[in-house]
């Protein structure tokens, strides 16, 4: 049975995906850098520096580390500028109706983002309240698709990993999920997330939650 639901944020509870992706796109259209949806989808899940060096690479650009951090820097100031203007638009459809009928069947919810600014965002959002536990890029020490991220919100929660289901937009928070031994749940394609085990768009149409929790499957 599925006691535990833990969320990753950009592009599974809210759309700051598209704000990650529109500031390194700005970043690398100034420096004359090539950049796409594709290597963006590289860049889910893993963080600020990570997401750089790979840009770099797919460019064959070396710079040296003080450039690096720089670029990191006014990556995450120009992303931070454009969250300002999010709201509640900037909600994945269904996904505060999804937590809250999670909640209601005593399902615990944590939320489990590589990203520094989760805090803020949940916020900017008024999606604290629906959390019971937040682990985010300050709370840990390997990145996805480490499982440190997944298995400190289960903890938390008091829930063992077998009882919890992770839902990820990332490869690497899939293999996160998979690898603390979690129920997988992709939210995408099963294109774009060929390593999630199921794979949804839609939190309504979907998921039946009895599926999901595992509930009335006889026990072995
Ligand atoms: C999330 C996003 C990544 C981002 C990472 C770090 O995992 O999917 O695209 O690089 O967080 O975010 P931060 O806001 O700390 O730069
Ligand atoms: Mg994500």
């Amino acid at each position: 049975t599925i006691r535990a639901a833990l969320f990753d944020l950009d592009g599974v509870v809210c759309f700051t995906d598209h704000y990650h992706y529109l500031a390194w796109k700005e970043m690398a259209d100034a420096q004359g850098w090539d950049f796409n949806e594709t290597i963006n989808h590289q860049l889910r899940g893993i963080p600020r520096e990570a997401s750089l060096e790979v840009i770099l690479n797919h460019n064959g650009v070396t710079l040296d580390p003080q450039k690096k951090q720089e670029l990191a820097h006014l990556k995450n100031e120009r992303y931070k500028e454009l969250l300002q203007q999010i709201d509640s638009d900037a909600l994945y459809p269904g996904i505060v109706e999804f937590i809250t009928a999670l909640r209601e069947r005593g399902v615990k919810i944590a939320l489990g983002s590589s990203s520094k600014n989760a805090g803020a965002i949940l916020d900017k959002l008024s999606l604290t309240v629906l959390f019971d536990a937040v682990v985010t890029g300050n709370d840990i020490e390997k990145p996805k698709p480490d499982p440190e991220i997944f298995l400190k919100g289960a903890e938390l929660l008091g829930i063992h990993p077998f009882n919890c289901v992770v839902f990820e937009d990332a490869e690497s928070g899939v293999e996160a999920g998979l690898q603390g031994g979690m129920k997988v749940v992709g939210v995408g394609t099963p294109a774009t997330l060929p390593n999630a085990p199921t794979v949804v768009r839609d939190y309504q149409k979907d998921i039946d939650l009895d599926t999901l929790l595992q509930i009335g499957k006889p026990a072995r």
